[in-house]
């Protein structure tokens, strides 16, 4: 465990790339999302660490789902939320330190793994949701998105007309959140790639950084690119030592948790007079 000496400098450090950056992004998973009540997936007291037959379950869900959509949604709108009521859950100061780095115009792209909607709930404009948004609805035909309010699926249950349809194509709705064994939504897949080819500074939160193809961008961003000046720095804020930190990817880890260190990587970059 990193030493509250070594972690100051490790912050001033991690505020000094930021300022000194051209092009940095955020890449964000569900433990930057802990601190607001909504467990994440694989730490200690992760929903799959404590229920593996739940995580067996998911591992299940896009096939039932290309079985039976309407079985899937029926699944879905009588079974149980394995992170809570996302609607009633509230960013935390990481998230808002996140926003604050977007609106110093630092971060120019945040890409989350979570489907919480918290960033942009915390004010973050250009945000790719890589595994989709609880809030929202997608067309597995044409790809088109819709706001959850845009359709009432208990009360087409009730008139056994389930699943939703695409107005725009007539094809199948399902929810936008990206399951296990689902391909990634051809654009948040090419957009994320492009981000991750053209960032000079990574920050990597929050996330054990196991589930691929997601896991990919921190190793897309490291590999040089052409036209890209140097290396790009690769820097994880996360509670423990990730996949990243083992196979020598990131440049340095600030070890703790984000809702404690990136206020504080903020408070030090607006100390800087040029930013
Ligand atoms: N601050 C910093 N790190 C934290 C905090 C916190 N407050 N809380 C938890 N962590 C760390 C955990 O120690 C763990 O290393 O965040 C990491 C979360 O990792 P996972 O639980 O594996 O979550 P994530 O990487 O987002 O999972 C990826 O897997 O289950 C699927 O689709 C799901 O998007 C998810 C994907």
């Amino acid at each position: 465990m990193q030493d509250d000496g070594g972690k100051v400098d490790l912050i001033k450090r991690a505020a000094a790339d930021l300022a000194g950056s051209t092009y940095a992004i955020a890449l964000t998973g569900a433990g930057v999302s802990t601190e607001s009540g909504i467990p994440d997936f694989r730490g200690p007291s992760g929903v799959w660490t404590k229920d593996p037959e739940a995580e067996k379950r998911a591992y299940q869900s896009y096939a039932k789902f290309q079985r039976s959509p309407k079985e899937y949604w029926e699944d879905r709108l009588t079974g149980p939320s394995l992170l809570g009521d996302l609607g009633k859950m509230a960013p935390n100061p990481g998230h808002y330190a996140l926003a604050e780095l977007e609106r110093m115009g630092i971060l120019k792209c945040l890409i989350t793994q979570n489907i919480d909607n918290l960033h942009q709930k915390a004010g973050n404009k250009n945000v790719l949701d890589y595994h989709g948004n609880a809030f929202k609805l997608r067309c597995v035909s044409c790809s088109a998105r819709f706001e959850a309010g845009e359709f009432d699926p208990q009360q087409l249950r009730k008139e056994g007309r389930l699943p939703p349809l695409c107005p725009r194509c007539g094809g199948v709705v399902k929810l936008d959140v990206v399951h296990f064994h689902e391909p990634i939504p051809a654009d948040m897949a090419q957009r994320s790639l492009e981000e991750a080819g053209k960032c000079d500074l990574m920050l990597v939160c929050g996330t054990s950084a196991v589930v691929y193809p997601f896991a990919m961008l921190p190793r897309v961003a490291k590999q040089r690119q052409p036209g890209k000046e140097r290396e790009t720095l690769l820097i994880e804020i996360n509670a423990e030592p990730t996949a990243l930190t083992e196979a020598k990817v990131s440049d340095y880890l600030i070890q703790g948790k984000t809702g404690q260190i990136l206020p504080k990587i903020v408070e030090e970059v607006s100390k800087r007079s040029n930013v």
